[in-house]
């Protein structure tokens, strides 16, 4: 403590070397003590040098420099009398002969809160009251003071001043509630202000958000005494925002509503905002924000992004909102229409969430599929007639499915089919074109060595049947006395022409290939036998048989295919439809059973008897169209 009076000392030599010695005096304009300890003014006065007092004397005096307004004496040195209130509590600390008017003031209480005056009395008129004077404050509370702004992150100070005037009592300093702050560290220094000395303690730390509105304390005690002074400070904490709380992805179906909250917090408040793929859809100063999404569609799908920011920072944070739905109904190729041969590639798009598992179905047959996907090819390198007719796609996942259908229609030069044949009856002949054909065929006959030529458009020769893409034209002639040589079918479309010869059908000659040269021999022995009878029956019959050929939209149980390759079957199979047929004409219920009922039951007996497997599977075939 020696060096600071030391200082006041050299301060004042100086001062008194330079100037000539006039009325002046020198004391700390300001200084405090905390209640109940002491207090020591230093002071330092000055006089004329031409005066030279046999004794020097000093008054204090409390508010008022002024001698007649009788102003409380805190001392007077002559007849070391004081006022009440300040008898026994104070003494003169310096050597008033050596200019040095030093007062300490002990047990101070607030009411000596004032201004206090220095006269020095050296005799006689030489009495004069120094302007100069000390400001005395009385504490109950340390100053603890905060920087301006503590932003979080940067490193703070805040520090507690402890006034330290009292020679017989040191205060001690310590921080209180710091325990949560990072990196803190505390330094002690003094501090020495016009006279006035002071204790500052700081208190270093690194600053967060968790500190925001914390108290800080600043303890101060005197050892050996229960005097203890305290001061607080609430810190502001500035810092840039945090989203404290924020829900989590979601996933919803269409048709909902969905509520997001975003929960942020900072300092000062922060503009805080929701964003979707970079645009702005809501934004507000107040700190939280929630967000109302009503009637979810498919295009709320996406990732949401709360922002915050102020000018400490910023933040985000994304969500994603899944939306599910049903696919969508495919979009397919358009009807087309394809050339036989070309390639043909048939796309399917469609879309959901989840990406749905895309079929293409034809004729109940799955064609190709894709699993998780929202397009679907595809691809028939050559289209033939049989790719021709309606195609589906289908896409389904969890929340739903969907289709679309379209045609493909695939157009291709008429095809005359084998089957085609002439047949010759008692008493006419009967020419058979059956073509397969899209579009339209234009099916003439002609018979080369008469110079004849008809088609369907002469009624009197000619007529058509069609199913599909199928058209029998069937060419009837009157019977002469010699058979046609050749009989040409020429059909023909916007692809192409086909002309073909129709055979007569020779029914003996394929019984011969039939059974093959053995069973020729044994053949012909029982034809000779039963030869008589069989030409008497047969004359019967063709009174009854029809001559017309004889075509079904609807199709029996079985197919051509198969009748081509097994006869045996063929014959099983068409022995039932016949006994079929025999029961429906039986039970006489033809509303029922007319798919059977409009088959020509005595074109049906002559096949029974004569029919090859050839002309089986002509029947099977045309039937199945
Ligand atoms: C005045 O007296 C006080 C108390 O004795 C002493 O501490 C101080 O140093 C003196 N001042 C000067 C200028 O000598
Ligand atoms: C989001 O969080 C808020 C508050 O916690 C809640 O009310 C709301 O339902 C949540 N939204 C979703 C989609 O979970
Ligand atoms: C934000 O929400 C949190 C928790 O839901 C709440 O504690 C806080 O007071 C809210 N803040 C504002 C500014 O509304
Ligand atoms: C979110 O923050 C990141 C960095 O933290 C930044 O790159 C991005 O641009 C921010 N997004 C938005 C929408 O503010
Ligand atoms: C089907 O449509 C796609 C585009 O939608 C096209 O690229 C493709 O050629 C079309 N296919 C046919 C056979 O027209
Ligand atoms: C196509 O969708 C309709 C309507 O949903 C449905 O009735 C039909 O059965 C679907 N067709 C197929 C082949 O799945
Ligand atoms: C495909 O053809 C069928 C009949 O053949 C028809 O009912 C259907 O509407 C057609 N579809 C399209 C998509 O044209
Ligand atoms: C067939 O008729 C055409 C004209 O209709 C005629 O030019 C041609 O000579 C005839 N041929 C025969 C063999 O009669």
């Amino acid at each position: 403590m020696a060096w600071r009076w030391k200082t006041l000392t050299l301060i004042f030599i100086l001062l008194e070397g330079v100037l000539s010695r006039h009325w002046s005096a020198w004391m700390p304009p300001s200084i405090s003590a905390f209640k109940e300890t002491c207090v020591a003014i230093q002071c330092n006065f000055n006089y004329p040098e031409d005066i030279w007092p046999s004794a020097v004397h000093g008054i204090w005096y409390f508010n008022s420099p002024y001698p007649r307004n009788f102003p409380p004496v805190v001392l007077n040195s002559k007849t070391n009398s004081a006022h009440e209130i300040y008898l026994g509590r104070t003494k003169m600390i310096g050597d008033l002969q050596a200019s040095n008017c030093s007062i300490q003031i002990e047990k101070v209480s607030s009411e000596l809160q004032g201004k206090y005056y220095f006269r020095a009395d050296l005799g006689g008129y030489n009495q004069y009251t120094y302007s100069e004077h000390a400001n005395l404050y009385i504490l109950d509370e340390p100053f603890v003071v905060q920087p301006q702004e503590i932003v979080s992150g940067n490193e703070a100070e805040i520090t507690c001043l402890v006034d330290d005037n009292c020679p017989d009592m040191k205060p001690t300093v310590t921080w209180m509630d710091i325990e949560g702050l990072e990196h803190h560290n505390v330094y002690a220094r003094l501090e020495e202000n016009n006279g006035a000395w002071k204790q500052i303690s700081t208190l270093r730390f690194l600053p967060s958000y968790k500190n925001h509105g914390q108290r800080l304390g600043c303890k101060v005690t005197f050892p050996e005494t229960e005097l203890e002074f305290k001061g607080f400070a609430t810190m502001d904490v500035r810092y840039a925002p945090r989203i404290v709380d924020i829900n989590s992805s979601t996933e919803t179906t269409e048709g909902t509503q969905v509520v997001f909250l975003c929960v942020v917090d900072s300092n000062p408040m922060a503009r805080v905002m929701w964003l979707k793929d970079d645009n702005l859809i809501k934004e507000d100063y107040t700190g939280n924000l929630t967000l109302e999404l009503e009637d979810i569609t498919y295009n709320h799908d996406g990732i949401y992004v709360c922002a915050a920011e102020n000018e400490y920072g910023t933040v985000n944070k994304s969500i994603g909102l899944a939306v599910m739905y049903p696919p969508w109904k495919p979009s397919v190729n358009a009807s087309l229409v394809a050339v036989e041969g070309e390639t043909v590639t048939i796309f399917c798009n469609t879309q959901g969430n989840p990406n749905p598992i895309m079929t293409m179905v034809k004729d109940k047959q799955v064609l190709n599929s894709v699993i998780f996907q929202n397009e679907l090819v595809l691809e028939i390198p050559s289209v033939t007639h049989e790719h021709d007719g309606e195609y589906w796609c289908l896409a389904e996942n969890q929340y739903g499915h969907s289709n679309s259908s379209f045609n493909l229609t695939v157009v291709f030069s008429p095809l005359v089919l084998p089957e085609s044949k002439c047949t010759v009856t008692k008493d006419s002949v009967q020419c058979m074109c059956t073509v397969k054909s899209n579009p339209d065929p234009y099916i003439m006959f002609e018979i080369p060595e008469k110079n004849f030529t008809v088609s369907e458009l002469n009624a009197e020769y000619v007529h058509s049947q069609r199913s599909g893409y199928m058209v029998s034209s069937i060419l009837t002639l009157q019977k002469e006395n010699k058979l046609p040589e050749v009989v040409l079918c020429s059909a023909s479309n916007l692809y192409g022409k086909k002309v073909h010869e129709l055979f007569f059908q020779d029914t003996n000659t394929l019984i011969w290939a039939k059974i093959g040269p053995v069973g020729a021999v044994v053949v012909f022995v029982i034809l000779v036998a039963v030869g008589g009878y069989m030409i008497k029956t047969r004359e019967k019959k063709n009174i009854t048989e029809s001559s017309s050929f004889i075509q079904t939209e609807t199709s029996p149980s079985y197919s051509g295919d198969a009748s081509k390759k097994n006869l045996g079957k063929i014959e099983n199979q068409f022995l039932s439809i016949s006994e079929r047929i025999l029961l429906s004409k039986r039970k006489q219920k033809p509303t029922v059973d007319s798919e059977y009922a409009n088959i020509d039951f005595t074109k049906k007996s002559v096949m029974d008897i004569y029919t090859s497997p050839e002309e089986l599977t002509e029947y099977a075939e045309i039937r199945v169209k």
